[in-house]
């Protein structure tokens, strides 16, 4: 049993607790800063962030409410990694390059001979058909040079008329080109030694002829 006088204890108790929950329910959220979330909260333990605080979906005197929030640091963000520089390889330059700026000339080395010089040397009645004579004449520089002709029934043949042994100049003997120094022989359209093993003589040298208009012309390197 509770007597009237504990009863009415009780009910001044919870009068007050009423009067307290009514208070801080009727107190606008502008009361606190208004840094409450706008939004209501529906479950307990919900949590949302708002204006840089942490707040918790808390039940007080069977009401839902949010509490008064915990500040949350702010999440530095996160360096991203720089992007590496691509190893993509330059352009070279070439020949279509619209590129003028850095373009460096390259030396180019070229393989082709040098050109021949052609060197009037005779005429062409020096040459009688199918005889071999040896002229005296200059080269591209000016300097003496002694050539064995021979005009065969189809070509004109010119040979460098410097024996292969020691450098005398060969003469036409019968159907040879004979050395007077040391008598080595040659033929005289392919230039070989008529007798190698005598003084050990080397072809002589075929020299390239060009017959035009009544002259001869040799084509000298
Ligand atoms: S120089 Fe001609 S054979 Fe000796």
């Amino acid at each position: 049993m509770v007597s009237s006088k504990e009863s009415g204890k009780i009910s001044r108790r919870e009068g007050i607790r009423l009067l307290i929950t009514a208070a801080l329910v009727s107190i606008p959220s502008s009361a606190f800063g208004n840094t409450r979330p706008p939004k209501p909260c529906k479950k307990v333990g919900e949590v949302v962030i708002h204006k840089g605080k942490k707040f918790t979906c808390v039940k007080v005197n069977k009401k839902l409410v949010w509490d008064k929030g915990v500040p949350v640091k702010e999440a530095l963000p996160t360096k991203s990694a720089a992007p590496a520089p691509s190893q993509s390889p330059s352009p070279n330059p070439s020949a279509t390059s619209n590129s003028t700026a850095s373009a460096r000339p390259t030396a180019t080395i070229s393989s082709s001979p040098q050109a021949p010089v052609k060197v009037l040397f005779a005429k062409s009645q020096d040459v009688a058909r199918e005889s071999t004579v040896v002229i005296n004449g200059k080269d591209q520089y000016g300097r003496p040079l002694s050539v064995a002709f021979t005009r065969s029934k189809t070509s004109l043949i010119a040979l460098d008329a410097s024996c292969t042994h020691a450098g005398c100049i060969v003469r036409p003997e019968g159907k040879e080109l004979s050395c007077p120094c040391h008598y080595s022989i040659f033929d005289p359209e392919s230039g070989k030694p008529g007798n190698p093993s005598q003084q050990g003589a080397y072809p002589l040298s075929r020299l390239e002829v060009l017959e035009e208009s009544g002259s001869i012309y040799l084509l000298l390197n």
